[in-house]
């Protein structure tokens, strides 16, 4: 298992890599995971002074939602790459939204003072983080009382076609090693109760989870297979270990598979997220 610096260094590099993938397919990926980001937002219960803290913000999202909604309020976004940061900067510009800050730091080590937000988001980000009871004791150590976190993870694989697909034409053709159960790896947080026991272990109450579909939605199967190719952390690390010849029958058999998702001219793959929400 790696130690901690191994772990942040190693996500660093990662999603400073995906970055400009991220940007590339801004507007597809924020489609996908907007009804994640619309249902922490709703149970967060944002006023208009709130002071808000988005962690693992990556591109900005639901950050900047919460800052839209709350003019007389504050926003920090955090994440640990600052190139996904930059992007969230010019986001916030090009939406006009100035009630923001960025900060880079990781989610395990946070550079506020005691009981200084109102409100905690952690979209697609827990999975990610080297010790997660540590970064929860960090969320409600920087929390007001009475003040919310809410965060969200995947569901298990199955529920996932929208990157399943992809991995198991990669996995035919590049011997894979199997994810580490404590390392960083996208279903990490997957089983039922997983998130709201560490909540429940750093002291939050009113503990509730419950799931919310997404969709991935694309102009063609080709699309899809350039999207994924570029933006998912799974796949462009495994992709990494395949030449030329396997990358093209990997392209062919996503190509082929999604494409049973087509209809009305789209290319529609579900998947399934879990929020988990409580309060200090
Ligand atoms: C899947 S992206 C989610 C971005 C955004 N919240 C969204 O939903 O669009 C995961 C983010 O977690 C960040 N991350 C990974 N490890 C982290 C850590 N230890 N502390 C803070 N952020 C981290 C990555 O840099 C990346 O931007």
């Amino acid at each position: 298992m790696p130690g901690g610096d191994e772990i942040r260094d190693g996500q660093r590099a990662t999603w400073a890599g995906l970055s400009a993938g991220w940007e590339k397919w801004d507007s597809v990926i924020m489609d996908q995971l907007g009804p994640v980001g619309t249902a922490m937002v709703e149970r967060l219960g944002i006023a208009d002074d709130q002071q808000h803290l988005d962690i693992a913000a990556g591109t900005g999202e639901p950050g900047l939602t919460v800052a839209r909604l709350a003019p007389r309020g504050h926003v920090v976004l955090t994440d640990l790459a600052a190139e996904m940061l930059e992007i969230a900067t010019r986001r916030a510009n090009a939406q006009g939204i100035t009630n923001v800050e960025t900060r880079v730091c990781s989610a395990d080590d946070l550079p506020f003072r005691d009981t200084t937000f109102d409100s905690i988001s952690v979209r697609f980000g827990y999975m990610f983080f080297p010790d997660l009871a540590r970064a929860t004791t960090e969320f409600v150590r920087v929390l007001k009382p009475g003040g919310r976190l809410c965060s969200s993870v995947w569901v298990k694989p199955e529920e996932n076609p929208w990157t399943t697909i992809a991995m198991q034409a990669i996995a035919a053709e590049v011997v894979l090693a199997p994810p580490d159960p404590d390392g960083p790896n996208m279903f990490r947080c997957a089983a039922p109760g997983y998130v709201s026991a560490l909540y429940q272990a750093a002291g939050l109450r009113d503990v509730a989870e419950w799931d919310v579909g997404v969709e991935l939605v694309t102009q063609s199967p080709a699309q899809y297979w350039e999207m994924i190719s570029e933006h998912v952390s799974l796949a462009v690390a495994a992709l990494q270990q395949a030449g030329e010849p396997a990358r093209e029958r990997i392209a062919n058999a996503v190509i082929a598979r999604v494409s049973t998702y087509e209809q009305d001219g789209q290319v529609r793959v579900p998947g399934l997220a879990r929020c988990i929400v409580g309060t200090k």
